[in-house]
């Protein structure tokens, strides 16, 4: 495989942005995350004529950001295929309008928000991420979103709520994947609250100053990009906050290959494979994988006194 010339960022890019870089650097090394990657237009506008370019675009530790046209046509959504190269063909189409999402369980305010109320209610920014899928592949994301946490603050977590629990839609007559007898379906996932309460615990509903295509979980996903892909739920209907830790689609189909929180780690590997190194879609070589991705400054704090070997 060629390294295309548009994923390696040219010295003179790199060098006219010193003030971008260290405000990233800035922003995401701050003491819980409380600053965060804000340089891009307030909502993300429905787009349409040529693909986006990558236009020299890095994360804060310097790596290009991924090709639009990889991030849209190498997916996982296994409610479509579990063949990454068919998902979009598949997902072309998909209704995500009208849309809802059901905000519920230990809430002192319940809510569900149409898409419109999510767009005029919270103001989406950039933010650059790695995703690092379980699978050992990885990219890197510019994601237009905010933080969960502007939704959960509204609708008033009750102090018996420890978890959170999301939910994907389930739409046989367009997702031909859930006749796949092998899942659990609908697809679900779960946070502690302390994590969906991170600042980093990202609501996309947009990437590359786009709106989420159907492949990459439109309308509305979660992005929480110190743990493993698999933990970022797309196209989201219902998000539930509980007292009891929620089952989740992975963790069901395999407990012993997929822990409840999946922080990435390259010291604790998958049963059947090493997690210590990923292949960077565009790249040649192997890269070695970043213990919580890269994140370690921003979320160890949420696991101290925890033995990541055995809460992987
Ligand atoms: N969400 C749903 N509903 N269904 C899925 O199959 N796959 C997960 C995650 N979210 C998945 C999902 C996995 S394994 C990964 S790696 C990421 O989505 C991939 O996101 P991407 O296709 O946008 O790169």
């Amino acid at each position: 495989m060629k390294i295309r010339s548009s994923e390696i960022t040219p010295e003179h890019v790199y060098l006219a942005r010193p003030s971008r870089r260290a405000f990233l650097k800035l922003a995401l090394a701050a003491a819980g995350g409380a600053g965060l990657v804000a340089c891009a237009p307030p909502a993300a506008p429905t787009l349409v004529g040529p693909t986006p370019a990558a236009d020299g675009q890095t994360d804060e530790l310097g790596d290009a950001v991924n090709r639009f046209e990889d991030i849209v046509n190498y997916n996982n959504y296994y409610e479509f295929t579990t063949d990454k190269a068919g998902v979009a063909g598949l997902a072309a189409g998909f209704t995500t309008d009208p849309w809802t999402v059901e905000v519920s369980g230990l809430v002192n305010k319940p809510k569900t928000f149409g898409l419109e109320d999510i767009r005029q209610a919270f103001t989406s920014e950039e933010r650059i991420f790695r995703l690092r899928c379980v699978e050992a592949w990885s990219m890197v994301i510019p994601w237009n979103g905010f933080s969960l946490s502007e939704i959960l603050n509204q609708v008033e977590p009750t102090s018996d709520a420890r978890f959170v629990k999301f939910t994907t839609v389930s739409r046989p007559e367009e997702m031909p994947g859930l006749s796949n007898p092998l899942y659990p379906w609908p697809y679900t996932e779960g946070l502690r609250l302390d994590e969906a309460m991170h600042p980093l615990t990202t609501v996309a509903t947009g990437l590359y100053g786009r709106d989420l295509l159907p492949q990459s979980g439109a309308p509305i996903r979660l992005v929480v990009p110190w743990k493993y892909g698999f933990k970022s739920i797309k196209s989201i209907v219902k998000i539930e906050l509980t007292a009891e830790q929620p089952a989740t689609l992975w963790n069901t189909v395999g407990p012993s290959e997929y822990g409840f929180y999946s922080n990435v780690n390259p010291e604790v590997d998958h049963p059947r494979w090493s997690q210590a190194s990923e292949r960077r879609i565009g790249e040649i070589s192997r890269r070695a994988t970043l213990k919580f991705n890269g994140y370690e400054t921003d979320v160890a704090d949420l696991y101290a006194g925890l033995d990541l070997a055995a809460n992987y």
